[in-house]
């Protein structure tokens, strides 16, 4: 899920950092807003560095003209972009803001232009809290089916004691997470997505691999369950755990891939091969481990099967997804692979310079079978998957008889 926080001008400020740290840790992504009173409080550098993402500042950031105008929509591109607005600290500023629809910063205009859960968790001193003035606002706000995050009791910084201290973070986690749990528009799909490098053997102790990380499937499969599919994934050696609620198959080689996604693809109603299958293996591996010595050798390489192309000609109505990774030519190569293994789309990406593969980030174009193109701009690969699984739905809507 794609958080947006929010962090407002108030002491607090300073515990939103683990709030964006737990939400980072239960696979959300966290893009952050701050307002100018924050800033006084927590250099941005402090949320920049914990969600790996730019922080945004203000509503006109930037002196050439092109860069004021891509700021000023870019409020509108985080509002699209992001699945629930959190503020933590929400000042009573904010709050104010917020209820009268005031827009005169960066995240109050968010504010206005974003149409998902908002999420808001007060932090501001007792008699500021009890306000009628706040208590009016919080009635406004909490009208629109916003939730609040309630501020505890406790000794408050500016010297007094009672309500109006920011919650934990671990319980402003906990309403994103209930946040999560209702947003489910992946029922009812049953995802089986493939993810890692193969390895091939040579002899009992080397084999041929490539550097995936496995990292892009295990975003998809993390996304799909987390948005309420049943998710079966078909994992290559990697050192990622399991997401929570997804089923895990380990495999090693592109032939016992192979097995298991044939062994569940009839239970399949989307199938995303992000593997990174090894295309040739050892023709013949040695029983034994080969022996050190002067000479050249060579090793007789052999085709493994394509499964994606496989999968292309049984799949039936379920929707098929391949991943391309290139080194130029992308959209050629994507397309050609798009036709040639007959799938619904291709996610083609270019690999080196720290994107793709054995990285976090990746920026990926999407070739539909319908001929539509799609450039997912660079981003973490918990954004790319979240927006791809976006890309998706459509395409399961018109397809109403698939795989069921
Ligand atoms: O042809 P190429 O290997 O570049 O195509 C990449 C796509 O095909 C990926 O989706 C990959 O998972 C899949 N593939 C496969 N079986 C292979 C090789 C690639 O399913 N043996």
């Amino acid at each position: 899920m794609r958080v947006v926080l929010g962090v407002g001008g108030g002491i607090a400020a300073y515990k939103a950092a683990e709030v964006a740290r737990l939400a980072i840790q239960n696979g959300m992504s966290v893009q952050c807003v701050m307002t100018a009173g924050a800033r006084e409080f927590v250099q941005p550098l402090t949320f920049a560095t914990l969600t790996g993402q730019k922080v945004i500042t203000d509503l006109f950031s930037s002196q050439s003209p092109e860069a004021t105008l891509a700021s000023a929509v870019e409020h509108i591109g985080v509002a699209q972009e992001n699945d629930v607005l959190l503020v933590a600290p929400a000042t009573a500023n904010v709050l104010a803001r917020f209820a009268h629809g005031i827009a005169d910063d960066f995240l109050s205009t968010l504010y206005l232009a974003f149409t998902g859960p908002v999420v808001l968790a007060p932090a501001m001193n007792n008699n500021m809290w009890a306000h009628p003035a706040t208590q009016a606002n919080v009635a406004t706000l909490r009208s629109r089916g916003h939730r609040f995050v309630e501020p505890g009791e406790g000794f408050l910084a500016c010297g007094t004691t009672g309500p109006g201290r920011l919650a934990e973070p671990a319980q402003i986690v906990e309403a994103l997470l209930e946040v999560q749990r209702v947003r489910q528009d992946w029922q009812g799909e049953t995802v089986l997505v493939t993810a890692g490098p193969t390895q091939e053997p040579i002899d009992p102790v080397r084999f041929l691999s490539n550097r995936s990380s496995g990292r892009m499937g295990y975003a998809l499969a993390q996304a799909a369950a987390q948005r309420g599919a049943k998710v079966v994934l078909i994992s290559g050696p990697v050192a990622l755990h399991a997401p929570a609620g997804v089923e895990r198959i380990a495999v090693r080689t592109a032939e016992e891939m192979r097995a298991a996604v044939l062994a569940r693809l009839a239970e399949a109603s989307v199938v995303i091969q992000c593997a990174a299958v090894a295309d040739y293996r050892v023709a013949q591996p040695s029983e034994r481990k080969i022996k050190k010595s002067d000479a050249a050798f060579t090793l007789a390489m052999e085709p493994t099967p394509d499964i994606l192309a496989e999968l292309g000609r049984i799949k039936g109505h379920r929707l098929l997804v391949g991943f391309a990774a290139e080194t130029g030519d992308l959209e050629k190569e994507a397309l050609r692979k798009l036709e040639s293994k007959n799938c619904d789309v291709m996610v083609g990406n270019l690999v080196g310079e720290g994107m793709g593969f054995d990285s976090g980030e990746n920026e990926v174009l999407l070739m539909f079978r319908g001929g539509e193109v799609v450039n997912l701009p660079r981003a973490s690969k918990t954004v790319i998957a979240a927006q791809i699984l976006d890309r998706l739905a459509p395409l399961r809507a018109a397809h109403p008889a698939y795989g069921r």
